[in-house]
Formats: C-alpha cells, structure tokens, sequence
C-alpha cells in the first residue's frame, strides 16, 4: 500500500480558530480525520504532519523523495501557508526531489491580498488547488489516485 503525505505549514496548527470566516471552523485534527477517510477510500496509507518551521517542512520532502524512489509513496499534498509566497527553499527541495505533488490552499489565494498571488511552489507542483475549503484536501488525495 503507498503512502500520501499531508504536509501542513506554519499557523495551520491553529485551524478552528485562526479567521474562521477564511479557513472555516475545522481543527487540523478534523483534517486528519477527512485525510484519513479519503485515503481509506482509494487504498492509501496516510501520513499527517504540521510544522511552523521552514528547514523540518524541508526536510520532510527529502523524506518524501527516498519514500517516492522507493516506490512506497503515492505523492504528497503540500499546504505550505505563508511560505508559498517566500520560500526558494521548499521550490528547490521540490523541484531537487522530483516528488508528485499537489499544491493546496483552503483560501482562493488569488481572491485576496496582492502578496498571496506569487506562489514558489505552483511551478514545481504537479497540480494547484484553493479555495475549496479543507475539503480540498480530500479532493487532492482523489486526485493522487487519478495520477497512480
Ligand atoms: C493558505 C493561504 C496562505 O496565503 C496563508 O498564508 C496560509 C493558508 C490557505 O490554506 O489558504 O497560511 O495556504
């Protein structure tokens, strides 16, 4: 059975109360559970992980490259938060690893500030999606079966 990572960057720890109005009133511990359900339904394993810190999310994806060669790992679903719009640092890990990838964001970046539209991560990502809620992240989980 392959694995689908579920990477959260930083301040998706606080989900449930951070600005409800954008990112709704689920915990990150109920997106496990729809990750969980999602990945059940299409014969994956799951693996969830949140960090605030840009070197571990790194690391995470040097992780997901030797799961990827492998052969263990479907792909992995990359919410990176704030760092999309800073970080060369999770481009490069990206684009070095060569890791299937699905970009997502809960909020429609692209509706709201000017600083959000630039993404680091859309040009090495397999396939971008925002602005379905945390519902987004099962769809993207039904998206890596499509692509396996
Ligand atoms: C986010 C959008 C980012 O701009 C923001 O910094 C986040 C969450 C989203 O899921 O909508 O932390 O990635």
């Amino acid at each position: 059975m392959k694995t689908v990572l579920v990477l959260n960057g930083p301040n998706l720890n606080l989900l449930g109360t951070r600005e409800p109005l954008v990112y709704g009133s689920q915990s990150l511990e109920d997106v496990k559970a729809l990750c969980q359900s999602a990945c059940e339904s299409h014969g994956f394993a799951l693996d969830f992980r949140q960090s605030n810190h840009e070197g571990e999310l790194v690391d995470w994806i040097h992780e997901a490259g030797k799961a990827q060669a492998a052969g263990k790992l479907a792909g992995v679903v990359l919410n990176a938060g704030a760092y999309t719009h800073t970080s060369v640092a999770l481009h490069d890990a990206i684009k070095g690893t060569g890791i299937v990838l699905i970009e997502l964001h809960i909020s429609n970046v692209h509706a709201r500030e000017a600083f959000r539209h630039h993404s680091f991560i859309s040009p090495v990502a397999k396939a971008v999606m925002a602005g379905f809620g945390v519902k987004g992240y099962s769809m993207a989980i039904a998206g890596l079966a499509e692509f396996s």
